[in-house]
């Protein structure tokens, strides 16, 4: 329980009429401290007890006064139509304090899920096809969200849905076999991959049998043809390569990479529990599922020409990943304009009699918009992902060598490598993810911003005020963190206290914007103390207290930047 919640429990023990609910929600914080740490304003209750604020308050405190006062409180003082509770500033920072020094990187973490799996699927970029931005932020909440899982002792399994399937392969094929050789795509795959599928697009406009001969390819490379399976896995193998490259920068893994094309064979099965459960109706020479919410336009499992769709494999993955994984969450991590799509695949496998379907969960994101450059994999001018974070790395570089206080580090490339991929992370998580995110080079390396570098600027000023003590022989571990009781100590304490709540929050809405807002929130907060206090040159018990809360501080700072994939810099 926290002191908002024992105090809350105080008012509301005073008179059954009392909602505690009400009493929480009406809490406040006085401006001033000499006010109090917590305020709570009786008018809010002059409803229910038909009383005027100032007796409700005397009336309360009467009640309170009969038992000693829980120990994290300290006095309650009735002023005019006020309550005010004075914390125990002592009590509550020895406890946090102590509890974080003796958890070290485990604080925070917790066992609640044990025992329970959550399948997140994120990045799901597609073969032969860039690498984009909207990619990007999927791997980076996807990433985050799994890690947040993972610390709350849930089991994770990260799935990366390649989209290696699909009629873009019929185009490619007949691409490839009339303008493509194997040595030039193997040089660079990716980019001439999509030349040649740009070019499929524009002479396709032209010249409409190119279409049929696509149709044909795809249809061929789903019976299995050997030629253009061949042809289909060059692809498949050429992009992974490129793929892998960026995982491994951004530190990324998964535990399977089953794209669409493993449930190949996997959907006549989906088909008949459909045609068994009588939801499969012709539409046009199509098969379909149609829902009860005739807004929603149904959908569509075969296609004329008995080819199945995107959705088809998403039901059977859907239905594998059950089997496979017994998930209690399944978890999609997919950018809102597929929104509908995943609605009428939950939708289709609640009708096929799966009611674990309510388990499973679109995370939506909305898009980067880039105020200078317009983003289209169709038409080729595509910012691509490689490119921003090589050009985030070297624009870091820029900085911190014409810094005055970075320009010797002895590891310069190492922490613009650290520094660049955590800004651009940090700012896809920075915002709650169905917002779009605007992406400009002053924002995301301002160092003074809200931003991936001040936050870990704040990690790397901790990290020196402890090594210099360390240096200079100052054993902190002793220290009695209940000296920790001035404003700016004292509400460095309080956000600590607070990681855990913000870490389950961010769980249970698939947010990890909370995670980001809280460790800049904490990083502001400790250089307000850092600014305001001084550690080094306190008088010597304080000056172990203060130490203390720095390397908490450090420590939190480091766990909450971990859980959004941001790593820390001990120097910058
Ligand atoms: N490959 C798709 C795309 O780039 C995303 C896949 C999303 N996941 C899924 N299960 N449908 O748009």
């Amino acid at each position: 329980m926290n002191e908002r919640e024992i105090a809350a429990g105080l008012i509301a023990a005073a008179d059954e009429n009392i909602d505690i609910e009400v009493v929480l929600a009406g809490l406040e914080t006085p401006p001033d401290r000499k006010l109090g740490d917590i305020a709570f304003p009786c008018f809010k209750l002059a409803k229910v007890l038909k009383k005027a604020p100032p007796l409700i308050a005397a009336q309360i405190m009467e009640k309170i006064s009969e038992n000693p006062l829980p120990p994290v409180i300290e006095k309650v003082i009735p002023a005019g139509g006020y309550l005010n509770f004075f914390l125990d500033r002592s009590a509550i920072s020895k406890a946090v304090v102590d509890e974080i020094s003796e958890l070290g990187s485990a604080y925070g973490r917790s066992d609640e899920g044990a025992g329970k799996t959550v399948v997140v699927e994120f990045s799901s970029p597609n073969i032969a096809k860039p690498f984009h931005i909207g990619h990007l932020v999927s791997t980076a909440l996807g990433h985050s969200i799994a890690r947040i899982y993972d610390f709350l002792g849930y089991s994770t399994v990260r799935v990366n849905h390649l989209g290696d399937w699909g009629t873009q392969f019929g185009k490619l094929i007949t691409a490839f076999r009339l303008w493509g050789d194997e040595e030039t795509i193997m040089k660079d795959p990716i980019n001439e991959l999509l030349k040649i599928y740009v070019r499929f697009h524009e002479e396709a406009e032209k010249d409409p049998t190119l279409e049929d001969s696509a149709r044909a390819n795809f249809r061929a490379l789903e019976n299995g043809d050997q030629d253009i399976t061949k042809l289909w896995k060059l692809f498949v193998d050429a992009s992974l390569k490129e793929f892998n490259r960026m995982y491994d920068l951004l530190g990324v893994s998964f535990d399977s990479f089953a794209g669409e094309s493993f449930y190949t064979d996997k959907m006549p099965e989906v088909v008949d529990i459909m045609r068994e459960k009588g939801i499969l109706e012709e539409s046009e020479g199509a098969m379909v599922v149609r829902f009860d919410d005739e807004s929603m336009p149904p959908c569509i499992i075969l296609k004329s020409d008995g080819t199945t769709i995107y959705a088809t494999r998403d039901i059977a993955a859907a239905l594998y990943r059950k089997r496979h994984y017994d998930f209690y969450k399944n978890v999609y991590v997919v950018g809102t304009p597929q929104t509908l799509h995943f609605k009428q695949v939950f939708g289709t496998l609640k009708k096929m009699g799966f009611d674990w379907a309510d388990d499973c969960t679109h995370v939506g994101f909305g898009y980067v918009r880039f105020p200078d450059k317009a983003m289209s994999t169709r038409h080729g001018d595509v910012v691509l992902l490689e490119d921003v974070l090589t050009e985030a790395i070297a624009k870091t570089k820029d900085i911190i060598t014409q810094s005055p206080t970075s320009k010797d580090l002895d590891n310069t490339d190492a922490v613009a490598e650290k520094v660049g991929i955590g800004a651009v992370l940090y700012t896809f998580l920075k915002n709650s993810r169905e917002r779009d995110i605007i992406f400009t080079w002053k924002d995301i390396l301002d160092f003074e911003g809200e931003s991936g570098p001040y936050v870990q600027y704040a990690y790397a000023r901790g990290r020196s005020v402890l090594s210099k003590a360390e240096e200079a022989g100052i054993d902190h571990a002793s220290g009695d963190a209940g000296l920790l009781t001035s404003d700016e100590e004292y509400t460095l304490v309080r956000m600590l206290a607070g990681f855990r709540d913000a870490v389950r929050d961010a769980a249970e809405r698939f947010e990890p914007s909370i995670v980001t807002r809280y460790v800049t929130d904490l990083a502001q907060q400790f250089n307000k103390f850092y600014n305001t206090c001084a550690i080094m040159k306190a008088e010597d018990e304080l000056r172990k207290a203060r130490l203390r809360l720095t390397a908490c501080t450090a420590e939190c700072i480091k766990t909450a930047l971990w859980l959004i994939g941001v790593d820390v810099v001990e120097k910058m």
